[in-house]
């Protein structure tokens, strides 16, 4: 049976490095609150005008269709992952397909925000096993630093956040030691708005009590985006941290255990798990419940922060380049996050 094998895989990150005494001089934040509370010691951000979400996608693609043996020319498919995209639309996909001259294949964007990968992946890897696509791109990218509230009101948010992108090449592969397994997808919207920008967006204030937005008066128009909405400063993501991180720790260890449960494996077989980076305390609290040892996480948090749908393939290449994953070993990929959507994957590297 043909499955697919991640055939090349690249990251990029921007070279400045912002640590969290750095974000003291934009609001009222300490190095030890950042730390104690997520793990994180520093993250990056892109060059403000000559970076882009995209752009950072086409240097983790170029290293991966690089290590992949191929050239831009034999990609057939790009799925593009990020909830920070350079426009509004077009989505990052296409843009890429110009940047790295491709032929005019189609594009895909995916809006799944922390499982963008895992879903990008899943997506990718169904039209492998038809047989339609060869060689498909797969990219999480995000500018997190250009859409943050960087003044106290926003921190406990805004310190969280990096910038990077990862990607990879998926092909065919019938070596039944090789491949990814099975993915899993999961979505539960009725939390939907509690990680959640809301703005810009045609919801006019319909599914919440409260209302999320302020709109100008006006006869048409206007609702998408105001001039109330910005002066009130309602352009930035909101969350609610508990709620997130309750969830996130039973949702977790839920989708790792579907992910080995529908292959036959337990916890004992995984050589290296990659958790979405959103937090280390979920990380960690994720590795205590499934009883696996430090060698069997990994974690990068600490260098980037959480760069959302970029995170899996960042913290995927360099467990891969640090030597931690060898062909044949057993990897598991699990993400959760704003919608609320999870996902797993679990792969023979
Ligand atoms: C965001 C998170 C780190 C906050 O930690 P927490 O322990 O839940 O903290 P709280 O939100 O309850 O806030 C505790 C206090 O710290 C303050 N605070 C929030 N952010 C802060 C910051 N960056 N620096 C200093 N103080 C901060 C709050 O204002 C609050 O103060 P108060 O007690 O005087 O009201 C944590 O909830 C979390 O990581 N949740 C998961 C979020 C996540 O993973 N998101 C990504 C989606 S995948």
């Amino acid at each position: 049976m043909v499955k697919s094998k991640i055939a090349g895989i690249g990251m990029y990150v921007p070279q400045r490095v912002v640590t969290n005494n750095d974000l003291l001089k934009y609001m009222d934040t300490s190095d030890e609150w950042i730390q104690e509370r997520t793990g994180i010691k520093e993250r990056r951000y892109a060059h403000r005008t000559e970076e882009t979400t995209t752009t950072m996608g086409v240097e983790a693609a170029k290293i991966a269709i690089e290590r992949a043996g191929i050239t831009p020319q034999d990609i057939d498919f790009i799925v593009f992952a990020t909830l920070s995209p350079d426009y509004y639309f077009p989505g990052c996909g296409v843009l890429l397909q110009r940047a790295m001259k491709m032929k005019e294949i189609g594009a895909l964007d995916v809006r799944n925000q922390c499982s963008g990968f895992l879903y990008a992946l899943s997506v990718a890897d169904q039209f492998i096993k038809t047989g339609m696509y060869k060689n498909i791109l797969v990219v999480g990218s995000e500018k997190h630093s250009f859409g943050l509230d960087f003044s106290t009101r926003g921190r406990n948010i805004t310190v969280i956040f990096g910038d990077g992108a990862g990607a990879v090449v998926l092909q065919p592969t019938e070596d039944p030691n090789r491949g990814i397994l099975s993915s899993h997808l999961h979505s539960d919207g009725e939390s939907a708005e509690i990680l959640a920008m809301y703005n810009p967006g045609t919801h006019a204030n319909h599914w919440t009590n409260e209302p999320v937005a302020e709109f100008d008066n006006a006869e048409i128009g206007q609702m998408f985006l105001s001039h109330a909405i910005i002066d009130k400063a309602q352009v930035f993501p909101n969350m609610d941290g508990q709620a997130v991180f309750k969830k996130a720790i039973i949702k977790f260890p839920e989708v790792i255990m579907e992910s080995l449960s529908v292959n036959g494996y337990s916890t004992a077989d995984i050589k290296v798990l990659i958790p979405h980076q959103a937090n280390l305390r979920i990380a960690q609290f994720v590795q205590q419940k499934l009883k696996l040892r430090d060698d069997q996480v990994y974690n990068n948090i600490q260098k980037y922060g959480n760069t959302t749908a970029a995170s899996i393939p960042i913290a995927l290449c360099e467990a891969w380049e640090e030597g931690k994953i060898k062909e044949g070993d057993l990897v598991c990929l699990a993400a959760f996050g704003s919608g609320f959507t999870w996902a797993s994957a679990l792969m023979k590297w």
